[in-house]
């Protein structure tokens, strides 16, 4: 099962990904999480991304292609992967399109969670997260049920940064969205609901690809048995 995410800042994106990946037991391939974590251990890249992501720009389309180059080149993706944040530029598609070829992989879908504006200024403003393991969490909640750490509020979600990064997914992300319509890979779901209604279509979305149903896990077997999420830890 190979899956793209794709939707704007604070479509669900990341809690979507929580679901399919303990469901089909596949990893999880955030672009944003691992640019944080560069940022936490204070790598080179780490140094050179902060202030990028603070002030909700992109990281250049070279460091992303090779940062997602390595990434899929690691066995735990030979079963499958769920991409999420990435590709945000028509050149970022071209070289994904490239890499996938050239591990004779295709994806299954592309799932689109669209959600207006206003509501994803008012998700990303309460938005809380982990400052450990990153897991992120409605509005009000205090701590991570994972490790009891005091959540804390995103860098890129402060209101300076939020704009900026709805302004440059509409100019250079949403042409990817033609990119993967143009292949016919495309479903697209309303975001408005509850978490858990949301992620019961994305789990129709991904097993209607052809594909996937061959491969799919009999009801009682595998991953394919698992619940639905919860909506208190949504990584
Ligand atoms: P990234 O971390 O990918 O951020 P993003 O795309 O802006 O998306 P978010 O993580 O903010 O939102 P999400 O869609 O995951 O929503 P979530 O599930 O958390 O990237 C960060 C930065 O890294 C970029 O700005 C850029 O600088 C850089 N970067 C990364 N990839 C790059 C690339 N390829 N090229 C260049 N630069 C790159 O949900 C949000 C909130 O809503 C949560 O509180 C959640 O609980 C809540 N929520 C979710 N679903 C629902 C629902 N159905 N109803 C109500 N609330 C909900
Ligand atoms: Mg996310």
């Amino acid at each position: 099962m190979n899956l793209l995410l794709y939707g704007a800042p604070g479509s669900g994106k990341g809690t979507q990904a929580n679901m399919l990946r303990t469901h089909f037991g596949i990893p999880h391939i955030a672009t944003g999480d691992m640019l944080r974590a560069e940022i936490a251990t204070g790598t080179e890249l780490g140094r050179k991304a902060q202030p990028i992501l603070a002030a909700g720009q992109y990281v250049s389309d070279d460091i992303m292609i090779g940062m997602i180059r390595n990434r899929m080149a690691r066995p735990d993706c030979e079963p499958g992967f769920i991409i999420d944040g990435f590709p945000r530029t028509v050149p970022q598609a071209n070289a994904l399109d490239t890499l996938m070829v050239e591990l004779r992989k295709r994806f299954d879908r592309v799932v689109y969670l669209k959600v207006d504006v206003d509501e994803l200024l008012r998700r990303l403003s309460g938005r809380l997260v982990c400052p450990v393991c990153q897991r992120t969490y409605p509005p009000a909640t205090e701590a991570c049920v994972v490790d009891a750490s005091r959540l804390v509020q995103r860098e890129d979600d402060k209101p300076e940064a939020v704009r900026p990064r709805i302004e440059i997914y509409l100019e250079k992300t949403v042409p990817v969205l033609d990119h993967y319509r143009a292949a016919g890979l495309v479903s697209e779901i309303d975001g408005r609901g509850t978490i858990e209604e949301i992620s019961r279509e994305v789990l129709a979305a991904a097993t209607s690809s052809p594909l996937a149903r061959k491969s799919r896990p009999k009801a009682g077997e595998g991953a394919g048995a698992d619940p639905a999420p919860t909506q208190t830890a949504n990584r």
